[in-house]
């Protein structure tokens, strides 16, 4: 199991240290919440952010674009340093075009589901998609609780990823901790957490805990 903490629980005042910590606890991945106050109610940070986090760590960054109009910033995020970049399918760019930008770039193409958008909508883009990002939250904030009514869907997804033979990766986002990341382990290649992890005193603990899942 891979693990993929999201700064936005992170304390920003010693964001450098907050990183270093979790890269020496055995994460696998960054989660980068990218949010723009109109395809979510919340606002956190941009390319610039992101160009600094790139020059505190080593991990893989993913960014998690939740914008309204994606397309226009892919060029902005991948000059920042991000290595996957996830788009929302309700956003309201062209998912190819999106993806032609994304793979220009010489990138992971990231796609995410809102909790209650039907996997269906992937199924076009389905083969070319590196990694599929299914949300058990409604996005904008961390600290939220796990929704199980994506279950269905999330064990569907993995279930057209092994009779199809596909190739992408199944990643969870929203809600992730002791309890509900068991729940989702047989399903999933990859836990998002934000909360529980950087609320916590011991990352590594909880890092190991979450990876030693499967
Ligand atoms: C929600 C974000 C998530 C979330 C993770 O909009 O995409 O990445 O903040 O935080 P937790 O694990 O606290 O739900
Ligand atoms: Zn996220």
């Amino acid at each position: 199991m891979l693990v993929s903490p999201s700064i936005i629980a992170a304390d920003f005042t010693s964001l450098k240290e907050e990183i270093k910590e979790v890269e020496d606890g055995g994460a696998d991945r960054l989660h980068l919440d990218i949010m723009d106050g109109v395809f979510v109610p919340n606002i956190t940070f941009g390319p610039m952010i992101v160009e600094a986090i790139d020059k505190m760590t080593d991990l893989h960054l993913e960014a998690h674009l939740m914008l309204i109009d994606p397309l226009k910033y892919i060029d902005a995020f991948a000059d920042a340093g991000a290595e996957t970049i996830i788009f929302h399918i309700e956003s309201k760019s062209k998912p190819r075009l999106i993806m032609q930008k994304i793979r220009d770039r010489k990138l992971k193409i990231g796609v995410s589901l809102n909790p209650d958008t039907p996997i269906r909508t992937l199924f076009p883009y389905i083969e070319e998609i590196d990694l599929i990002l299914v949300m058990s939250v409604n996005p904008g904030f961390y600290g939220q609780k796990f929704e199980p009514k994506i279950l269905p869907k999330l064990k569907k997804l993995k279930e057209i990823k092994e009779k199809g033979n596909l190739n992408f990766e199944i990643e969870i986002d929203g809600g992730i901790n002791k309890e509900t990341a068991p729940i989702v382990a047989p399903y999933v290649d990859i836990l998002v957490s934000g909360a529980y992890i950087f609320k916590s005193r011991d990352r590594k603990a909880i890092i190991k805990n979450l990876k030693n899942l499967c």
